[in-house]
């Protein structure tokens, strides 16, 4: 049996996902593909000509919410766009009974209403591992633990590569706004570096971490420390750049203080019964988050049995290829629960 995939959001990590799950996914079939340009559906499955034509032969009439309403035969609605629009489809999906799958942070950072409410739809066919550490098994760890019956004493983490490249510069010496510059030109931050250097996109990652646990909070409950002073807040993004240096003397400053004290600067979430923050903490350089380097993400969980030795999961949090294999692979286990062959 064949399982039916609708797909919203054909950028980077949306069109290697088409490549991956059409060259790989043998069981799943493209039956809808949508994008701004509009979308392409067919209730019998999409050609390969077909997909690969995507967006030219896109047409504006077609919207993945009629789509999703003309569905009958099991199928995974997937959303690897960047937009808090995509909401409505995935509660439409999840009441015809489909299963969803996103590496879109947005429709899971919103109110704790949507969350519920998205959850109480979803049950056992959201998914969504890709929203934490990109390729890396988080979501799904937490998950296991928890349904084991271990109890989480304290998550901490870094989940921005683009933080974590900038303040191993610092380590070697580089200035802060040199290494902001260097992040921007190797592409490792947003088109205004404020976005990454807000710390809200790591927030973002805090709220579904804790939300995963089970606790009821919105975004404005996680205590987040930006790295730019109010001065340059609002500035427009090329004068941001141009004076981003007048943050240098202070980060060399904070670099030298935790050398000092055999500490490196690291940009950490935390999760914990007392705290939701981002923030930036002097960590001991041979502490495992301390022993992180350039753009790589990690998460050390302590639960009541990883409490002395935590649980550890690192590596590149962030990637076109592998977060649309996370997405596959969350594709995969949809389609197992779709045929009521997957327990958890
Ligand atoms: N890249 C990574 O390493 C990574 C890692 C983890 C999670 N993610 C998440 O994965 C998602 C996709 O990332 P990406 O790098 O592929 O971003 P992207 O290249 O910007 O792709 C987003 C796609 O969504 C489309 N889109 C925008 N508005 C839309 C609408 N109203 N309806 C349908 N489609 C719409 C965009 O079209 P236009 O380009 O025409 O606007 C674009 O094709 C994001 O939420 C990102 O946070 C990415």
């Amino acid at each position: 049996m064949k399982t039916a995939v609708l797909h919203i959001g054909i950028g980077n990590v949306g069109r290697e996902l088409l490549e991956q799950v059409t060259t790989y996914g043998s069981d799943l079939v493209y039956h809808g593909l949508f994008d701004v340009a509009g979308g392409l559906f067919a209730a019998d499955g999409l050609t390969s000509s077909q997909l690969h034509a995507f967006p030219e032969n896109a047409d504006k009439a077609v919207a993945a919410l009629d789509c999703v309403d003309q569905m009958t035969d099991p199928f995974i609605l997937v959303d690897t766009t960047a937009i808090n629009l995509t909401l409505p489809v995935m509660k439409a999906a999840l009441q015809r009974g489909g299963a969803v799958t996103m590496s879109n942070k947005k429709p899971l950072t919103g109110s704790q209403a949507d969350w519920d409410e998205l959850h109480a739809l979803g049950g056992n066919r959201l998914f969504y591992e890709t929203s934490v550490g990109a390729g890396l098994p988080v979501i799904s760890t937490l998950k296991s633990l928890l349904a084991t019956g271990d109890e989480i004493v304290e998550i901490q983490g870094c989940f921005s590569g683009t933080l974590g490249y900038i303040f191993s510069e610092l380590e070697t010496g580089t200035s802060f706004s040199a290494a902001v510059t260097q992040a921007k030109a190797l592409g490792f931050t947003e088109p205004d570096p404020r976005d990454d250097l807000s710390g809200m996109d790591v927030a973002r990652k805090v709220l579904i971490l804790s939300r995963v646990l089970g606790k009821k909070l919105e975004i404005n409950d996680v205590a987040v420390e930006k790295l730019y002073s109010d001065a340059l807040a609002d500035l427009a993004p090329e004068d941001f750049i141009k004076q981003v240096s007048t943050l240098d003397s202070e980060y060399a400053q904070k670099a030298t203080d935790a050398k000092q004290a055999g500490n490196v600067l690291r940009y950490v979430a935390t999760v914990s019964p007392t705290e939701h923050s981002v923030r930036l903490m002097a960590v001991p350089a041979t502490s495992d988050i301390g022993g992180l380097h350039g753009p790589d993400n990690i998460i050390v969980i302590k639960t009541k049995r990883y409490l002395d030795n935590p649980l550890i999961v690192k590596g590149p949090g962030a990637g076109v290829p592998v977060t649309a294999a996370g997405v596959f692979a969350d594709c995969l286990a949809a389609e197992l629960v779709l045929k009521g062959e997957h327990a958890l």
